[in-house]
């Protein structure tokens, strides 16, 4: 396991406020297709997720005050630039990826911001090493479509165990995949464990369409 955070500054990313992230360039998308050749069911998609998948994930998140966020699955980056330029000055963001390659990718576009080689099952102890406990907000992009019952269950206790009281966890799925008997037992655990369950309308630029889902 080694150690990341991000404070503050925003590596690898335009300085000035309100500027948009840079488009992911073609070689985001070789990586990740070669990642999903390699291990089609635990990276579950064959394209990163569009600017406006994640423009949307991250609208719904209200980031600017968080304190701590955590991104699950962060993959080659959709979303990790977002979110950097969502947080606060002082917002802690650390990212997990279980890619080694991913990983490699997203070190080499964000030098300076650490990540964290680990699964999402061992989130609890990754945020003990941090010396944190607790965080406002949890953005998963996790197949959770591809993943057993056990394993989303795994994840989810994680998850629930480190969200603050009223923090909030979001995350995709894709419109397809809704039918899947996983993704819907998913949908059905979260809505025992949370208050409030939205889900956004679909977002069809992207490959393929998804929706957003909002827990708190
Ligand atoms: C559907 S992709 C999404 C990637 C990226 N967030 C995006 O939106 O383009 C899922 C990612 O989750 C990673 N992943 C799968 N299982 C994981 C786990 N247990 N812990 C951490 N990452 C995991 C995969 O390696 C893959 O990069």
């Amino acid at each position: 396991m080694s150690a990341s955070t991000h404070v503050a500054a925003r590596p690898g990313l335009p300085a000035r406020a309100g500027q948009s992230a840079p488009p992911l360039a073609a070689a985001d998308y070789w990586y990740f297709f070669a990642g999903f050749l390699r291990r089609p069911w635990k990276v579950g998609a064959v394209a990163p997720s569009s600017a406006r998948l994640a423009r949307t994930i991250v609208r719904h998140c209200h980031l600017q005050k968080a304190d701590i966020v955590v991104e699950l699955g962060a993959g080659t980056g959709a979303i990790t630039r977002h979110i950097l330029e969502s947080i606060g000055p002082h917002t802690t963001f650390i990212t997990l990826e279980l890619d080694a390659r991913h990983v490699a990718r997203l070190r080499e576009r964000h030098p300076g911001l650490k990540i964290y080689r680990e699964s999402a099952e061992n989130l609890r102890a990754l945020l003990a090493r941090h010396g944190r406990k607790t965080v406002d907000c949890v953005i998963s992009g996790l197949p959770w479509g591809n993943m057993s019952r056990r394993a989303q269950q795994r994840i989810l206790r994680e998850i629930l165990a480190v969200l603050k009281p009223g923090g909030r966890f979001c995350g995709f799925g894709y419109v397809h995949a809704g039918w899947y008997p996983s993704s819907r037992a998913f949908h059905r655990t979260l809505q025992q464990h949370f208050r409030r369950v939205g889900i956004s309308p679909v977002v069809w630029r992207n490959l393929p369409p998804a929706f957003v889902y909002s827990c708190t």
